[in-house]
């Protein structure tokens, strides 16, 4: 075993991500300013959609796209068990039901095929996961959504590189959520954005972001003085100049930090390919992979004693996911049994994530490909 762990996850923090810290640091506003309305700017160019709209997390970006599509009681959601909670959760919050599709067996996505079957007179959005970087099916999604008047907000906390059939994310959703949470591949500790060319939308995010007032802090302090007026019940989730100053170099420099893990997920596969105990999920041809996370699938019924041995070499790991349907929360509201959706289940029972960020060194990727395969035997 190494003496030295191998950490999950390093960041990418550079000299200038800390200097631009320390100017917003020296500066007075440390709130919703400039370095927002910038980094935004940036965000929106890099992305090629019209507008961003930074807030603190991708589970407000997600709430607060349903709450502009005014989804509430009585209305349902199409999207994926096999994905993070906040993807469910922000449906319940609106008081709207989740209707879980089941997943393909090659990436892990929903099954586009198979949401057609789901839709009611309730249906009011589709809610695609691109899991971990790999983008859904969105033609097919764009042509059902069109087919019934749907919404898609696009759960893009995991693929902001993401390009599949030429198609960029958000290109093809009414809205797409972002997330700079700490593990990302931009991070700002905690953060989120909305992308949308929605102008209406944008505008009320902007409001909504901050309790729904006519006026921030910046437009108060830096012009003649005018008082705000609160024009509806809005939330308090805005991006502080904090964040957006850790986020803005990093943008510049997220093509490159994905092309490292690129290389990196490359090197895994071909590490893994002789063992066939160990599968992967696929990459489709015309997708350009975001990278966010590298999982690899085992043996479910193993899987828990494959995980704790490969941290016993000293290697940080993760779950990407348990199924949504079958935790306590879901399960007791909506008497969800095992076998629902067999083939998120099944990924869920059997997926471990494995280290994967540009810091890892040739020493340590090896390191990991020999001991995840001494560990895997059978
Ligand atoms: C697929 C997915 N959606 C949403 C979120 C929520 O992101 P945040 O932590 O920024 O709220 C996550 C977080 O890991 C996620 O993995």
């Amino acid at each position: 075993m190494r003496n030295k762990k191998i950490e999950f996850y390093k960041h990418n923090l550079s000299l200038t991500d800390k200097n631009n810290v320390r100017k917003v640091l020296d500066s007075i506003f440390l709130t919703t300013g400039e370095w927002v309305k910038e980094f935004e700017k940036k965000f929106s160019k890099y992305l090629n959609i019209k507008y961003v709209v930074t807030v603190n997390t991708c589970t407000d970006a997600l709430e607060l796209s349903l709450r502009y599509f005014n989804i509430g009681k009585g209305d349902e959601v199409i999207t994926t068990p096999l994905s993070f909670i906040a993807t469910s959760n922000v449906i319940e919050y609106c008081g709207a039901k989740p209707v879980f599709v089941d997943v393909e067996e090659s990436t892990g996505n929903i099954n586009a095929d198979l949401i057609e079957s789901k839709i009611t007179s309730k249906t009011k959005a589709i809610m695609p996961v691109h899991l971990y970087g790999h983008m859904c099916d969105m033609k097919k999604i764009r042509k059902i959504a069109n087919k019934y008047s749907l919404k898609i907000i696009e759960d893009a906390a995991h693929c902001i590189e993401g390009k599949r059939d030429g198609i960029r994310v958000g290109q093809y959703g009414n809205s797409s959520c972002f997330s700079f949470y700490a593990t990302k591949n931009i991070a700002s500790g905690e953060g989120g954005a909305i992308a949308t060319n929605d102008k209406k939308m944008y505008e009320w995010l902007l409001k909504a972001r901050q309790h729904g007032m006519s006026k921030n802090a910046v437009d108060r302090y830096s012009k003649k003085y005018e008082h705000y007026d609160m024009e509806f019940l809005g939330f308090k989730c805005n991006m502080t100049n904090i964040q957006a100053s850790l986020l803005f170099n990093q943008l510049d420099n997220v093509e490159k930090f994905r092309s490292q893990k690129e290389l990196i997920a490359k090197k895994y596969n071909k590490g893994f390919q002789k063992n066939e105990n160990i599968k992967f999920p696929m990459v489709l041809e015309k997708t350009k992979h975001a990278r966010h996370i590298y999982t690899i699938w085992v043996d479910p019924s193993k899987r828990d004693e494959y995980l704790h041995k490969i941290q016993n070499e000293n290697i940080g790991v993760a779950v990407n996911f348990r199924v949504i349907h079958l935790m306590k929360y879901y399960k007791d509201k909506y008497g969800y049994k095992k076998d629902s959706f067999p083939i998120a289940e099944k990924i869920g029972d059997s997926t471990i994530t494995i280290p994967l960020y540009p810091k890892l060194t040739e020493k340590e990727i090896n390191y990991v490909i020999k001991s995840v395969n001494n560990v895997v035997t059978d």
